[in-house]
């Protein structure tokens, strides 16, 4: 029987359903497929079938909820393929879940399971969930002469290192290759995922912390642990393995990345993130109650999208997004600076709460309460980053994008920003204490461009990322990507 892959497909249709998987949150194959049944009548295509853009509504909160193959089925011909490798912790039987989840998304999965994860799970329920045979030992004469430790490496698009115990990131961090799991990530030149799982003392150690930082700086990338109730009885704190949606959304934009094809593929994006911290003393600064959330999720969706992107976040409590290039700032000048140095692009987003003042002397020491005064603060303004960028006459980027947080008179005020700052598009939100999106996981905002005013539903803030996200790909589909220098 013919096979038709999307690698086939002439150049502006692969355009064409990219834009289109990318509206409705679906992999380019899950969308072909969508397309074919609903072309053949049969039932369960998807609502959109007419093409019609959907507008962004109450989509599920992540990308890993997105259609999948109706049933359990094998994996796709030609498709990316995820090496899952199951270290030896309780989180191991979620790795099973995680196989399901991954086939589900059309990927082929291999399992490396080590000997600690074998106490856990067995080799053959991982093999008969993955569809074929687990691997266990390195010095394995099948494995060495059918597949071997390198081509086990080599074959994959991505390693998933779930769960990924405190030993197994010490192992990975000084470079050990003393049994299967360890000599296949040395051995691996694809991206390296790490969902880890251990009790939360043993997460906050100084050498577990020393060893995650090590792998971050080569290029591993996280997703978790999160925070809860452990499987030990009355232990909690954070060291819980990422639910295995979490792990697949992370994977697909991994793959999304690394494939270069998704709908901003090929696009530079930089994103601001977070407040700024504007210091009075060493001790003391002004500072304000952005999250980062927001920021951080538009910077997560623009890399599953494909884009080579730059965050420049404030001080936030908001892991780094993975697959983004994280630049760590404090104060407004610092961020302009990092912004300035992160051009050319061709999308900025400013999503950061910048302070508008700054103390013009911050105190070199800390300043003491004195009897019968206040101290003197003189506040000078700080630098608007988004006017900045969006008014350079060389090198600005093609879409320049605000946030207007409002308490009143919303869109008023954000069509005034809009004209002042010269930005192309605005997105407006009422920050009003009631409404609980400052710090909230939620979003109500109205998308205020030139040519007029939509207001989208509530959503999460992921939602609104990946709407956002999806907008500006269709926006950019006819403009040239912008070469550095440009
Ligand atoms: O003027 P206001 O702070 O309301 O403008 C909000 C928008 O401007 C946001 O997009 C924010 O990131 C950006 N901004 C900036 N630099 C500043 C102040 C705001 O980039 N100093």
């Amino acid at each position: 029987m013919a096979s038709i892959t999307i690698r086939q497909l002439d150049d502006d249709l692969k355009r064409r359903l990219r834009l289109r998987a990318a509206r409705n949150g679906r992999s380019m194959e899950d969308e072909a497929r969508t397309i074919l049944r609903n072309a053949a009548g049969i039932e369960g295509g998807g609502a959109d079938a007419g093409g019609q853009r959907p507008r962004p509504t109450g989509r599920s909160d992540s990308a890993a909820d997105a259609p999948v193959n109706d049933r359990n089925v094998g994996t796709v011909p030609g498709a990316r393929r995820v090496l899952l490798i199951i270290g030896g912790g309780i989180a191991a039987y979620k790795s099973l879940d995680l196989i399901r989840r991954l086939k589900e998304r059309g990927l082929a999965v291999r399992c490396i399971l080590t000997k600690a994860a074998q106490e856990f799970i067995t080799p053959l329920s991982a093999g008969a969930l993955a569809g074929e045979p687990a691997f266990t030992d390195l010095f394995d004469a099948t494995t060495e002469l059918d597949v071997g430790h390198i081509r086990l490496a080599r074959e994959a698009d991505l390693v998933v290192a779930a769960p990924a115990t405190a030993d197994l990131l010490a192992k990975m961090a000084g470079g050990h290759a003393d049994d299967l799991a360890t000599a296949v990530l040395l051995a691996a030149d694809c991206a390296v995922l790490v969902a880890p799982a251990m009790n939360p003392q043993m997460w906050q150690h100084s050498a577990t912390q020393r060893n995650l930082a090590r792998l971050i700086e080569d290029g591993v990338d996280l997703v978790g642990p999160n925070a809860g109730e452990m499987a030990e009885a009355g232990e909690a704190g954070v060291g819980r393995m990422a639910e295995p949606l979490e792990i697949v959304a992370v994977a697909l934009a991994l793959l999304a990345n690394a494939a270069g094809d998704g709908p901003l593929a090929g696009r530079r994006v930089i994103v601001t993130s977070g407040p700024t911290h504007e210091p009075i003393d060493p001790v003391r600064y002004i500072a304000n109650r952005s999250s980062g959330k927001q920021g951080h999720a538009i910077a997560a969706a623009a890399a599953a999208a494909g884009a080579d992107v730059t965050l420049v976040s404030g001080p936030v409590n908001v892991p780094d997004p993975p697959g983004v290039k994280t630049i760590k700032v404090q104060t407004a000048q610092d961020m302009l600076a990092a912004v300035t140095k992160a051009l050319p692009a061709d999308v900025a987003v400013f999503a950061a709460a910048v302070a508008d003042w700054r103390v013009d002397k911050p105190n070199a020491n800390k300043i003491k309460k004195q009897a019968g005064g206040l101290p003197k603060l003189g506040l000078i303004e700080n630098p608007d980053i988004l006017a900045t960028v969006a008014h350079k006459s060389r090198g600005r980027p093609h879409l320049v994008i605000g946030f207007a947080a409002e308490t009143d008179h919303i869109i008023a005020h954000a069509k005034e920003k809009l004209a002042r700052k010269g930005c192309d598009w605005i997105l407006a939100n009422d920050v009003s204490a009631a409404t609980g999106i400052m710090g909230g996981d939620r979003n109500t905002v109205h998308l205020v461009t030139a040519r007029g005013v939509e207001s989208w539903p509530p959503q999460s803030k992921d939602e609104v990322a990946r709407a956002l996200v999806s907008r500006i790909a269709e926006t950019l589909v006819r403009i040239p990507t912008s070469e550095p220098g440009h």
